[in-house]
């Protein structure tokens, strides 16, 4: 992170988060996730109390596409946004990047069954390997609070053409201190529910407290506008959903980007 380019705010931030999270971030999470693939979908809808799908259709809602752009959905997972992007817009040519080859097999193999083609690559997000301005339309959906997100940005403005916009979702810190408390309070017994119902393995079971941390040191809907306007991106939305806990983001590079 280039530290003279951003508020202090966000530079010291950006290094406590690191500081704290690093070791799980590159090591525990890869496990998580292998771990959860299989049923990642059925236990985030548990978890979120059955809003998630409603959730992520307003997400989609809100993004604009048009015949034959390319699109490249980051942290992709199990292809829940590529598949809703191409139900949305058929002639996309969709592409998915996640490190994770558990959970972009079951994306994968979901594709295919409903006759969609998503080009997968199996790749940590801290380095985009495509070229320069090469997509249209990016996403990214609830992955931000465990990557170092000014990292992960940037190489978003890099990869997207001038002019393209990036649509960002995940849960967010609320700005409100009452909301924040009761919120983690419900995440604490959801997360250890959720655990128990699917059988979680230990790799899962030992992150519990980390997904409340994570979230208590990221950032609110106003914060997270700030922190885009400064990566470069104009015409920055940002909306907050159930109360600030879950946040939408639109964001579009100047035509003259370079
Ligand atoms: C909570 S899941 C979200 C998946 C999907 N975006 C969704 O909305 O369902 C987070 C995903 O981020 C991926 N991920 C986390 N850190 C990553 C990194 N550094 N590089 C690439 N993928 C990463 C995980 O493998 C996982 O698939």
């Amino acid at each position: 992170m280039n530290t003279d380019r951003y508020a202090t705010e966000f530079v010291i931030q950006e290094n406590l988060r690191e500081n704290q999270f690093n070791r799980i971030w590159s090591h525990d999470l890869k496990d998580v996730f292998a771990d959860v693939a299989q049923y990642y979908d059925r236990a985030n809808n548990v978890a979120a109390l059955w809003t998630i799908n409603g959730l992520r259709k307003k997400f989609i809602d809100c993004i604009e596409l048009q015949s034959g752009q390319k699109a490249l959905d980051v942290c992709a997972g199990t292809n829940v946004i590529g598949i809703d992007l191409l139900s949305k817009q058929p002639d996309l040519e969709m592409y998915a990047v996640d490190r994770s080859s558990a959970m972009q097999r079951v994306g994968g193999e979901r594709a295919r069954k409903l006759g969609f083609n998503i080009n997968s690559t199996i790749h940590d997000v801290h380095e985009l390997p495509f070229p320069d301005n090469h997509f249209d339309v990016v996403t990214l959906q609830y992955a931000s609070r465990h990557l170092r997100v000014v990292e992960v940005f940037e190489e978003i403005k890099r990869v997207l053409k001038p002019g393209g916009h990036f649509y960002h979702c995940d849960m967010l810190r609320p700005a409100n201190k009452l909301i924040e408390q009761a919120y983690y309070l419900y995440l604490r017994a959801s997360v250890g529910f959720t655990a128990w119902l699917f059988g979680s393995n230990n790799a899962s079971l030992s992150c519990k407290t980390y997904f409340i941390d994570a979230l208590k040191a990221f950032y609110s809907v106003e914060e997270l506008s700030k922190l885009l306007r400064e990566i470069g991106f104009e015409d920055v939305h940002g909306t907050g959903m159930l109360g600030g806990t879950v946040g939408f983001h639109k964001a579009m590079l100047p035509l003259d980007k370079n």
